[in-house]
């Protein structure tokens, strides 16, 4: 009993140290930072009320297909945390969608590719609330130490990540409005930054572009067994728009602009990519493919013989922690000998910028 005070005691003076620390080198901060992060987080339940008509009738979908009917409606939802806003010549924002509980996928993306901070690139990840609210003062204290933790008071469900485009359009048009282009990816890419900038220098953020792992005439699926299983009384016709992997894509400032004031009057659809896809089309535009980025098709990422062939890629998806710091390091060894001429380049431009 005393042994586990004294261990209470310890850990809490470890904490403390921890965040004096981090007062002291980092007065400003988002909204939320002069609030010390052990307070209560205000209201952590949305007013929006449940459509029980719509819940009615769709008793024989699977039950997130209904919750996610149920609740459709709701398309606005508080901030909880909210990073500092971007600079005025912001030339990249990075938006990773993540989880309340994947901590470890924040810090092996902030200590790898997401290190080149500063200058004209901005981190953010983008978070619903986890049910069991464990997590709550460590995301807080995460928001507070790294400034880039943008989370909504929704419930974080697969289903809700087209809730996560929505507020995210939102918050760029409010705090980041310079931002360029924009690579909105999950919390499992690596993402050769220097590659990515190598690519969008020099093309006009204010025309539309959408570049990614992009796929077309994709069926829906409609089994009921399957995670992206749609039922014909969600979307009728046979095929899918062409839309961009969510994994990871890149889009312009234009884009941007013209998604957001078409997602608005969209009918909310469960699949985030899909539903951007969706929006595209409805606003004429259609995604450009680029073979740089590798979203689909999960073969093993880090194929021994094939290292030189990941200095060429901008985006791949599906890595641990432990294969991003080893990306991480194949990317940034210059001893590496590849026998491609552009590659000197890249391996100039890969260390640590920020
Ligand atoms: C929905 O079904 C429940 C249970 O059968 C019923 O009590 C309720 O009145 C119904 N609501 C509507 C709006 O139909
Ligand atoms: C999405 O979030 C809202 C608000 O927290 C919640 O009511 C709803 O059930 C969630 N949807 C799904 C499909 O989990």
């Amino acid at each position: 009993m005393l042994r586990r005070l004294v261990l209470y005691c310890l850990a809490g003076l470890l904490l403390s140290c921890l965040l004096f620390q981090g007062k002291e080198a980092k007065p400003a901060g988002g909204r939320m930072a002069h609030r010390p992060f052990w307070a209560p987080l205000g209201p952590r339940h949305s007013q929006c009320p449940p459509n029980h008509i719509v819940a009615n009738a769709s008793l024989s979908l699977p039950s997130p297909h209904r919750l996610f009917l149920t609740y459709r409606h709701c398309r606005n939802f508080p901030i909880l945390l909210e990073p500092s806003g971007c600079a005025e010549d912001i030339f990249l924002l990075l938006a990773i969608k993540s989880q309340p509980g994947h901590v470890e996928r924040r810090a092996a993306i902030r200590s790898t590719w997401g290190q080149a901070r500063g200058q004209q690139l901005k981190l953010v990840f983008l978070l619903g609330v986890a049910r069991p609210t464990t997590s709550a003062q460590l995301l807080a204290y995460e928001s507070h130490e790294f400034d880039d933790i943008l989370q909504w008071d929704f419930a974080e469900d697969f289903f809700n990540l087209t809730l996560k485009e929505l507020h995210l359009q939102h918050w760029v048009a409010a705090a980041c409005p310079h931002a360029h282009f924009m690579l909105k990816g999950d919390d499992d890419v690596f993402v050769h930054v220097p590659n990515v900038l190598q690519f969008l220098e020099g093309l006009d953020p204010a025309q539309d572009l959408l570049v990614g792992d992009v796929i077309r005439q994709a069926r829906p699926n409609r089994n009921t067994k399957v995670k992206y299983f749609i039922p014909r009384s969600m979307y009728r016709a046979d095929h899918y728009p062409p839309y961009a992997g969510g994994g990871g894509y890149v889009m312009s400032k234009a884009t941007m602009q013209h998604l957001r004031a078409v997602e608005e009057e969209t009918k909310l659809f469960p699949i985030d990519d899909v539903f951007v896809g969706m929006c595209l089309r409805k606003l004429g535009l259609s995604p450009t493919h680029h073979a740089g980025f590798r979203t689909f098709g999960t073969q093993r990422p880090l194929d021994p013989l094939d290292l030189c062939l990941y200095r060429r890629l901008l985006l791949v998806h599906r890595l641990s922690p432990l294969e991003m710091w080893t990306m991480w390091a194949l990317v940034t060894d210059k001893g590496l000998k590849c026998a491609a001429a552009p590659l000197s380049q890249l391996q100039g431009g890969a260390g640590r910028v920020g």
